[in-house]
């Protein structure tokens, strides 16, 4: 016999069963879904959202992911690396403008000018914000002592998803080789926990091959894994990319876009009192998506600080947001519409993830 859905909502914990029928809601369940999700949101976290300033650096990359559309393959992508001195300034600018902290993300890369080039800027931004700006990084797979030596400039939380935490829909969504390793994937995962990092991950939601059991277990996993924050968006097909052959066995956009948020909400059901990010792939497909997924359980934002004349160049999906906003419309922007989502900025803030704070106690 099949549950209800208040049956499954009065529960301690969801088996994998129990998520997958909440992922397939009807249109009255997904409301109370989700009514239940903002009240757990509001009761753990509060109606505080906080930012975190976006730079994507460079798009050079050594990998070929096969959904990325700046895949070291793709040929079509103008290549760029910002200097340092403008991304010191991107990050003064979010010092200014009173944001908590900062992302930095780019391209994958390993080498040692990289590597110190890294330790250097994670420094400078430290001392150019009297050690205030809190500093989050999305650089890929790194080695252990690298992820260490990063740390110990000054980055203390670090993003890095999981993309599918079923192997066998990793390897089909990665070319096959070492540099593209599942296992690789997650032991970095685990070293950045072992360093102390508030540790992130997140899934592409809608993938080819997906299937709701893969989402539930892709939720099981970050519980199980213990992990402190979260971004997951939908996963958006990029001509230029291979998995785009598969384009017409994909959900549709608005399904894709849905499924995002209830994976959202039974995740903030899940894990009470972790971060999670509204992810900037949702405003792909809808303009106010982002504010939707703050409604339902997201309490992170990362407005785009990138100087706008290269963001046309970090195309990761098509028909990605505010490419030729500059900085400062982000910001208003961002404000007007958090507003409209009852929710309020926590200006000059870390917002660290409280889930992280009490696994430290322990
Ligand atoms: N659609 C949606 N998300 C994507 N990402 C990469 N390519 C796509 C795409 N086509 C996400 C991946 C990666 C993050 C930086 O961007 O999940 O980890
Ligand atoms: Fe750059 Fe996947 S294509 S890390």
């Amino acid at each position: 016999m099949t549950k209800s859905i208040g049956q499954i909502l009065k529960q301690e914990h969801f088996t994998q069963k129990d998520i997958v029928q909440l992922l397939k809601s009807s249109k009255e369940d997904e409301k109370i879904l989700f009514t239940k999700s903002s009240e757990i949101k509001l009761k753990y976290i509060g109606k505080y959202v906080y930012f975190r300033g976006l730079i994507e650096f460079s798009n050079l990359c050594k990998k070929d992911c096969l959904y990325c559309g700046i895949r070291a393959g793709n040929q079509n992508v103008n290549r760029y690396d910002i200097a340092n001195e403008q991304i010191l300034k991107a990050a003064k600018f979010a010092y200014d403008n009173k944001y908590g902290s900062l992302v930095l993300q780019s391209g994958e890369r390993s080498d040692k000018i990289f590597v110190d080039r890294i330790s250097e800027l994670l420094k400078e931004i430290k001392s150019l914000s009297n050690n205030e700006l809190g500093i989050t990084i999305s650089l890929g797979e790194q080695s252990e002592e690298t992820y260490q030596k990063w740390f110990d400039c000054g980055a203390h939380r670090y993003l890095l998803r999981i993309e599918s935490s079923n192997k066998e829909l990793y390897q089909k969504i990665h070319p096959n080789n070492k540099d593209h390793s599942f296992e690789k994937r997650m032991s970095c995962l685990k070293n950045l926990q072992k360093i102390g990092y508030q540790t992130g991950t997140g899934v592409m939601i809608g993938l080819p091959f997906q299937t709701y059991e893969d989402l539930a277990n892709d939720l099981l996993f970050m519980k199980e894994f213990d992990i402190d924050m979260v971004g997951m968006g939908p996963f958006i097909e990029h001509s230029e990319t291979p998995l785009y052959q598969y384009k017409d066995q994909l959900m549709n956009l608005n399904d894709r876009f849905r499924l995002t948020l209830r994976m959202i909400a039974v995740l903030r059901i899940m894990m009470k009192d972790i971060n999670i990010a509204s992810a900037t792939a949702l405003q792909a497909i809808d303009p106010l998506g982002r504010e939707k997924a703050l409604r339902i359980g997201a309490n992170i934002i990362m407005p785009n600080i990138t100087p706008t004349a290269e963001r046309a160049n970090y195309l990761l999906y098509q028909n990605k947001p505010c490419i030729d906003e500059g900085a400062d419309d982000c910001t208003n922007c961002m404000e007007a519409r958090i507003n409209m989502a009852d929710g309020e900025i926590g200006y000059r803030q870390w917002g660290d993830s409280l889930h992280f704070g009490k696994r430290q106690q322990k």
